[in-house]
């Protein structure tokens, strides 16, 4: 819902988070103007002003401020939207004074088809005012908004003619930023190459949205070629790759929600994560869900709702969070260890996989099923779920070819079917570990690596099979029936070249 069809429900408290004050401020204004409100203002420093007649009071305390709306809001006529600013820093010192004077007035507001509105880059509303005051989305800006900051820009540096694509390019990848974060990268662009370059502005993305430290764009280098095994789930992801389409949309198909691996450690799931951006034409978007529940107390539903705003503003993307069930698991004792703030964010994060209606691809992996709480594996949040188990000889072959081949070394020197064989129960990320260690060994007696170091290197590696295989076990008894095996071990169909019965 936007800012106008609260005000026109009839909402007497709202708040609206955001960084980007004047646009915010503009929204505000063209929605009162839309409904014929009157639209005051407030800030500590200029006082009270009525924006239509431009009378200033001054008083640069709230509750001095909040004494004047009583007058203001005891008749129905004419409505009033007061628009707080700050009110945070003030609410922060808990003031029961202050609190208990936004309720009255909200109370009168209600009765009179008043509206207060709250404006800040932050919220953490002390529990009495919680369920008074609603939550009102504010998206970042669209490439239409992006587009009248790019031509401000250009303008201002006697730029007149831009090539329409290149200008669509570096709208594109000014999404995600707020239109200030815009502005700048697109001036640097202008700056460095006397035009609009979408390869700066996507580089300044990169490094903006890595210093707010949320989400990180990664480039998207990785292929469901890198992958060695994992048959059934590389077939899904190309399979379901065009659903992003215009094509795609406009025949009704929805977007696809997103996937969850779970599994064993180093068997691929991170690497398949990567992979599923390159696979979908899509730009990737990495979440530390450990970020989005640190920090100070109340930001972690703040900073859930940036992460969702900036994939959302991106979108189609991808959405990467490696090792969920980490971000997640104080959600079952939550009540008694953080005050339930990881399960009100978690219940947030699970909304929006059910409802979200952009096209953001959510791809978690996890390792630990048993953190994972029951709701989550609901069907209706992930398209499917996957079960990547350690690879079979077929699939440890084909990982020997890739790694290989990923050291800049021929898969066709070593008889990768016999290192296959020699490395039961390794995992993918032991099997390229076991390479780089037998690269080393023969770095140092000044030769390139043979068969002989390989299989020298894997006598020193006890894998991690071997030494969990009680915990293996039972991530395997709990994914039959769950999940979806993500290797096709059945299958005697030839890949990379190979046949099962050659590998057996
Ligand atoms: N199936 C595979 N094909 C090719 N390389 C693999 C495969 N599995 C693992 N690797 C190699 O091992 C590295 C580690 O794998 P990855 O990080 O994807 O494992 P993971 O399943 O996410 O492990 P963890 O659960 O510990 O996070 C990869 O970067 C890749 O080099
Ligand atoms: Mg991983």
């Amino acid at each position: 819902m936007n800012l106008s069809t609260y005000l026109r429900a009839g909402y007497p408290g709202l708040a609206l988070i955001s960084s980007e004050e004047a646009r915010a401020e503009a929204e505000i204004a063209a929605a009162c103007a839309s409904l014929k409100r009157n639209l005051h203002a407030w800030s500590s420093t200029e006082g009270l002003v009525d924006t239509k007649e431009g009378r200033v009071t001054a008083c640069p305390d709230p509750l001095e401020a909040l004494q004047l709306l009583d007058g203001m809001f005891a008749s129905d006529n004419p409505r009033h939207v007061v628009l707080l600013r700050d009110l945070q820093l003030h609410l922060d010192q808990s003031d029961p004074m202050l609190v208990r004077r936004i309720r009255d007035i909200l109370r009168i507001a209600k009765a009179n088809g008043h509206a207060l509105i709250l404006l800040g880059c932050r919220l953490k509303l002390p529990p009495e005012l919680e369920h008074e005051i609603t939550h009102v989305d504010f998206s970042l800006p669209g490439p239409e908004r992006l587009g009248v900051v790019l031509d401000g820009i250009l303008k201002s540096a006697g730029l007149k003619t831009v090539n329409a694509a290149l200008r669509e390019a570096a709208l594109q990848s000014a999404l995600g930023l707020t239109t200030t974060e815009a502005e700048n990268a697109f001036a640097l662009s202008v700056v460095e190459t006397k035009g609009i370059d979408h390869r700066i502005v996507a580089r300044e993305k990169a490094r903006t949205l890595k210093r707010n430290g949320l989400v990180e764009v990664v480039e998207a280098t990785t292929s469901l070629d890198d992958i060695g095994g994992l048959g059934l789930l590389k077939d899904w992801l190309v399979r379901r790759g065009g659903a992003f389409s215009a094509c795609a949309k406009a025949s009704g198909l929805p977007a696809p929600k997103g996937l969850l691996i779970v599994g064993i450690p180093g068997t691929g799931k991170s690497l398949t994560a990567k992979a599923t951006a390159g696979a979908f034409g899509l730009p990737l978007l990495r979440l530390d869900m450990g970020r989005v529940f640190g920090g100070i107390v109340g930001q972690s539903e703040a900073n859930l709702r940036s992460v969702i705003q900036t994939a959302e503003a991106i979108a189609p993307c991808v959405l990467w969070i490696d090792e969920i069930e980490k971000g997640f698991s104080g959600s079952k004792s939550s009540g008694s260890t953080d005050g339930g703030t990881s399960s009100r964010v978690f219940g947030s994060f699970l909304s929006w996989m059910q409802e979200k209606e952009k096209p953001v691809f959510v791809v978690a992996t996890a390792n630990d099923v048993s953190k994972l709480p029951p709701e989550f594996l609901r069907k209706g949040r992930f398209d499917e779920m996957f079960f990547v188990d350690l690879p079979d000889a077929l699939e440890r072959a084909q990982i020997w070819d890739i790694v290989i081949a990923r050291h800049g070394r021929k898969p066709t020197d070593f008889d990768t079917v016999v290192l296959a064989r020699a490395c039961e129960q390794f995992t993918g990320a032991e099997i390229e570990a076991v390479f780089i260690d037998a690269l080393h060994e023969a770095y140092a007696d000044g030769r390139e690596p043979r068969p002989k170091d390989i299989l020298e290197a894997m006598t020193h590696t006890v894998p991690l099979a071997q030494l969990m295989d009680g915990q293996i076990a039972a991530l395997r008894h709990w994914a039959k029936g769950r999940a979806r095996e993500a290797a096709s071990h059945a299958a005697p169909a030839a890949r990379n070249g190979r046949r099962m019965t050659e590998v057996n």
